[in-house]
């Protein structure tokens, strides 16, 4: 059976960028695939962030998280650092991936901004995010567009991993789907929806009322030239528009195209569309968040299956580099 890892980080209400971009997938997949679920904390301490919001944000993302359709007795759902393997498996790798590039990645380039005062954190989350996936030995990552990089340098350093010490981490692919893989925020439709960045009206949560989603899409910025044309560099906010509708309705982008000609309806039809794949996820979500000694439990017991998986990679690659591993000499 495929080994299937993802994870989100709690930096703020999870959005349509992240449902239909990842984890509308991992419900899916959980189905398909032996399936590692991770609210990743650890890196959610790479920006600037406050203690107890943090706390309050994790329990709120593993909600959200079950609220989208994962359920605990199917995939294992955890939080991060209650697995310490991924902060340990991190420092072999950091010692086996190179400064230099870690230096190309987009996101540190993009959230660091050359400043010198970004956590160092910053500069190695990918390293982190390496080990979650390595701790798995998962076939598959479904993402969105922006982790593909990030992907890639796992795959990067477990490759020099495994020639160096010896055959020890599966080397994985990330899944990106077709549509939505990058959503727009609404309003600067040249920038992607993000957690982390303030902007009320170009970020539509997994929990917005219906009324809401309706103004957040009529006031979505588009164009003036009214030419109805899927082109994501010339047109963003109107493509952004289109792949919306194709993905919450499975309608290709040729199909939209060509029956709307002007952008009234079209934006009519996609927040129609928005409210209702998103109408189940806010329906359970407060059912669920009123239960929270479940949610708890769940999370419990999702980390103490992934702990069961990840002491074992990470015993390998202790032996493989050369540590002392006690119980083996
Ligand atoms: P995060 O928390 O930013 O996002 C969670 C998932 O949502 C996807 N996503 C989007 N997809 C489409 N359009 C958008 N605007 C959009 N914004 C976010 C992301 O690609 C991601 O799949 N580093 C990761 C978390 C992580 C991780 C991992 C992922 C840590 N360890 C191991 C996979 C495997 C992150 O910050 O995702």
């Amino acid at each position: 059976m495929q080994r299937v890892f993802s994870g989100v980080q709690p930096s703020g209400a999870l959005h349509v960028g992240n449902y239909l971009g990842a984890i509308r997938q991992w419900a899916i997949d959980q189905h398909r695939a032996d399936s590692f679920y991770c609210v990743v904390d650890l890196h959610g301490l790479t920006a600037e962030h406050d203690p107890a919001d943090l706390r309050q944000r994790t329990l709120e993302t593993a909600i959200g998280l079950l609220a989208a359709g994962l359920d605990p007795d199917v995939c294992t759902l955890f939080v991060q650092s209650h697995v310490h393997e991924h902060a340990e498996l991190t420092w072999l790798l950091e010692c086996t991936a190179t400064v230099g590039e870690l230096s190309r990645m987009i996101q540190f380039k993009e959230k660091g901004d050359g400043r010198e005062s970004v956590r160092a954190g910053l500069f190695t989350y990918p390293v982190l995010m390496a080990a979650d996936i390595l701790l798995y030995d998962a076939d598959r990552v479904p993402v969105g567009d922006d982790q593909r990089q990030h992907v890639e340098l796992t795959r990067d350093v477990a490759r020099r991993f495994n020639s160096r010490y010896g055959e020890t981490f599966v080397i994985p692919e990330a899944a990106v789907p077709k549509v939505a893989a990058r959503v727009m925020d609404l309003q600067h439709p040249e920038r992607k929806m993000s957690k982390s960045v303030d902007s009320p009206l170009g970020t539509v949560s997994i929990l917005d009322p219906p009324d809401v989603v309706a103004r957040k899409v009529a006031k979505a910025v588009t164009d003036t030239d009214g030419e109805m044309r899927y082109d994501p560099e010339a047109k963003p906010g109107l493509s952004n528009l289109i792949e919306l509708l194709a993905s919450a309705t499975g309608r290709s982008i040729d199909d939209i195209v060509g029956s709307y000609d002007r952008y009234g309806p079209l934006k009519a039809d996609a927040s129609e569309a928005l409210v209702s794949v998103l109408a189940p996820v806010r329906a359970r979500y407060e059912e669920i968040a009123s239960e929270r000694e479940h949610v708890v439990s769940a999370l419990e017991k999702g980390a103490d299956k992934a702990r069961s998986v990840a002491s074992l990679t990470l015993r390998k690659a202790q032996e493989k580099i050369g540590l002392l591993v006690p119980g083996t000499f």
